[in-house]
């Protein structure tokens, strides 16, 4: 197993521990929005167990994935609410 896996974050190239949910990747990546609310504001991860939803970015092109709920993987393409349009 490789020592780390490459992804793309907000079109930024990062390097992760294998293994890692996508939300622990974006956590560890200072991402702080997420998603955004009907309203606009910031969302973030709050259970961790792919309940709440608060989690849900762009994954290689597939809107609202849990990232909770997701490993990383070699060459993902990851858009939060940082990029992305709310
Ligand atoms: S943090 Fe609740 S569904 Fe992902």
């Amino acid at each position: 197993m490789s020592e780390t896996v490459a992804i793309t974050i907000d079109a930024a190239e990062h390097h992760v521990a294998p293994g890692i949910s996508v939300a622990s990747a974006l956590l560890n990546a200072s991402v702080a929005s997420f998603r955004r609310s009907r309203g606009g504001d910031a969302r973030a991860p709050l259970c961790g167990m792919g309940v709440c939803q608060e989690c849900r970015v762009t994954i290689d092109g597939a809107a609202h994935q849990r990232a909770c709920m997701v490993t990383v993987a070699e060459g993902m393409r990851i858009v939060t609410a940082t990029s992305a349009e709310p």
